[in-house]
Parts: structure tokens; C-alpha cells; sequence
């Protein structure tokens, strides 16, 4: 890609959008009201916006390698605080996508040098699944699964913040695991059931 391009595609964007509405840029300079976090993935495959169809002021984007909630993350877990503690987004959604990079590099015995602590966060994922990951032949099958019980376990890490947990007694936000097939362009909601993970974990991670 050229990068020259870019400018002058800012150029036709900027054209389009005030042809449609002369006060646009007036209206998204006036403050952003996002009811979602999204949390995803940064491979360029997965752009957050465009697969849901939504406009810029919308939803509130972290993406990171293998959309990872580590708890001393200090990136992660200030988005989450901000969006949750000051946007008060209604829905947080952790969005994985099948055929995932560091999913993959995670399941390979591998030194990825500065990547390893990163990684080694979906070998823990690993770790705790392994009993119905182990018992999973074919190995693209397997590897998908993880994708899914990666996204499961980073919900599990967004449930034990403090902010989360004040807004879930407050019952006004909703956690989401869902997963990008770059196969099909779907979009698929993992369906987790939050309410069973909250009750075997609130005793432990329980802040309020
Ligand atoms: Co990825």
C-alpha cells in the first residue's frame, strides 16, 4: 500500500461523510457515548468496526495480540475501568477469531523471545482446559477450541475486575464472548453461561 494513498482516501472520507451530514465532524467532536468495549484481536484480518457495522462513536476498541485480558495488563485493565467506570458501556465484548496467530503460536513449543510472557497466558488457558483439549484429534479442530476457551477464560478475567463486578450487582452491563470465522465473515456469540462461571468463581474473585 501506498502510503501517499492513505492521505488522499482521508481526503474522499472526509468529503463523503460531510455530502451526508454538513455537521458530522461538528457532532463527533462534541464527546463519544459508546454503549459497547471491544475487545479484540489486532490482526488485520479482524477491524473491529467494520465486522459489526457500526460507526465511529459506537464502541469503544482495545484490540491486542490473541485479545488477552492479563489481570496486571496495566493497558488492559485502564480501558476496562475507563469504558466501564466512566463511559458506562452497557455490553463488554471480548471477540476472538478462529485461525488466530497467537493462538497458534501458543500451541507450539516455541521461544518467541519477548512474546513469551504474553503467550504464555494462553498456555495457562491451555493448562486449565487441557483435559477436553487433550481428548480433540484433529488438530485445526483443536486449535479453534482454544480460540473459543481463550475468549471464555478472558471473559472470566474482565468478570474479576472490580469495576465489572460493581456493575454487574448495579445490573447494568452484559459480558459477551463471541468469535470472528474468517472463513465465512460470521460473527458467532459463544452463548457462555456467565451466570454458572460467576457462581463457581464469585466466592474466590468476589471484590464487593
Ligand atoms: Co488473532
Amino acid at each position: 500500500m501506498n502510503i501517499e494513498e492513505i492521505f488522499s482516501n482521508n481526503k474522499k472520507w472526509i468529503k463523503d461523510r460531510l455530502h451526508i451530514d454538513e455537521n458530522y465532524f461538528k457532532n463527533l467532536s462534541s464527546g463519544q457515548n459508546p454503549e459497547i468495549l471491544y475487545i479484540g484481536c489486532s490482526d488485520s484480518r479482524v477491524s473491529a468496526e467494520e465486522l459489526m457495522g457500526v460507526q465511529p462513536g459506537e464502541v469503544f476498541v482495545h484490540r491486542n495480540i490473541a485479545n488477552m485480558v492479563p489481570n496486571t495488563d496495566l493497558n488492559v485493565m485502564s480501558v476496562i475501568n475507563y469504558a466501564v467506570s466512566h463511559l458506562k458501556v452497557k455490553h463488554v465484548v471480548i471477540c476472538g477469531h478462529y485461525y488466530c496467530g497467537g493462538v497458534k503460536a501458543a500451541m507450539q513449543s516455541e521461544d518467541l523471545g519477548i512474546l513469551n510472557p504474553w503467550l504464555r497466558n494462553i498456555r495457562d488457558v491451555y493448562r486449565l482446559h487441557k483435559s477436553e483439549l487433550d481428548i480433540i484429534v484433529c488438530k485445526d479442530e483443536k486449535y479453534n477450541r482454544l480460540v473459543e476457551l481463550n475468549v471464555q477464560e478472558q471473559c472470566v478475567n474482565v468478570l474479576k475486575t472490580a469495576d465489572v463486578q460493581k456493575a454487574l450487582l448495579e445490573k447494568c452491563i452484559t459480558v459477551h464472548g463471541w468469535v470472528f470465522d474468517i472463513h465465512s465473515g460470521e460473527l458467532i456469540d459463544l452463548k457462555i453461561d456467565f451466570e454458572k462461571i460467576l457462581e463457581d468463581i464469585r466466592e474466590i474473585y468476589r471484590l464487593h
